[in-house]
């Protein structure tokens, strides 16, 4: 575990970070040939739910993805979200990470920057835990979507957080919806790899949901390149399938005991 995380470091300013999430282990056993990162991310309320909130997903659901994108995980870091409320304060959030490690067999937590859990990051790093951080649009504590950093006033909050989180000990920070400019100072200014999403390329690597970049999710902003229209594919299957029963031609003898 450690080592990987050091090579995760030691990539800055060497090589651009391939990252991905996972919900699933036939999902992760794919990703795995190509990921340096695999998160667990809690964006599975929505994109795989269909809830309204990531602030809706429960500790055990997360846990149970967790279990599953581990099976298919051989050599890339895996990453797990620390859900809504469960890193409230230093003890609840030791007590959690520890057992979401323990029980998944991830290397590492992520955790959301509310402005202030920085000694919260700082704490866990020297329990041995290691965080990704991460800034910007931050689902669990901002209810509205906005582009972060379009102020002086967020530059500075933005460049402070980010600085905090490096100083606390964190890996990595994953940068979410941060204006291209200041997306840019904050990579020059930290020494850990930042992730980007919706950042520009002016971060170390860049992260997506799966889902989106399949077209499966129906969740399409402008920072998403949609690779694959899973959506339309698999309707044409289903809808094959479905002339196929219909007109009695599926099961063939191939298909029969
Ligand atoms: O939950 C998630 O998928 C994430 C990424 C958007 C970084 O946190």
């Amino acid at each position: 575990m450690k080592k990987k995380i050091s090579k995760i470091k030691n990539s800055k300013g060497k090589k651009k970070l391939v990252c991905l999430t996972a919900y699933s282990k036939p999902i992760a056993k794919i990703l795995d040939k190509f990921c340096d990162i695999i998160l667990v991310g809690d964006s599975v309320a929505t994109a795989f739910y269909g809830m309204n909130s990531t602030r809706e997903l429960s500790v055990d659901t997360l846990l149970n993805h967790a279990k599953s994108v581990k099976r298919g995980v051989k050599k890339s870091l895996l990453v797990i979200d620390m859900p809504h409320n469960s890193y409230r304060n230093f003890k609840e959030a030791k007590k959690n990470a520890k057992n979401f490690l323990k029980k998944t067999k991830c290397d590492a937590v992520k955790i959301e920057s509310n402005g202030k859990n920085f000694k919260i990051i700082e704490k866990l790093v020297k329990s041995k835990i290691p965080v990704m951080g991460h800034i910007g649009y931050t689902p669990q504590f901002k209810k509205r979507f906005k582009i972060q950093g379009s102020s002086l006033k967020e530059e500075k909050k933005l460049t402070y957080e980010a600085s905090r989180i490096e100083k606390a000990g964190a890996f990595s920070i994953v940068l979410e919806c941060i204006s291209s400019k200041v997306a840019m100072k904050i990579t020059n200014l930290v020494r850990v790899p930042t992730i980007g999403i919706g950042s520009s390329k002016n971060c170390d690597g860049q992260i997506l949901v799966t889902d989106d970049l399949i077209g499966l999710s129906g969740f399409y902003p402008k920072f998403v390149k949609k690779y694959l229209d899973l959506q339309k594919h698999l309707s044409r299957a289903i809808k094959n399938f479905t002339k196929d029963v219909k007109s009695n031609t599926f099961p063939t003898k191939s298909n029969t005991y």
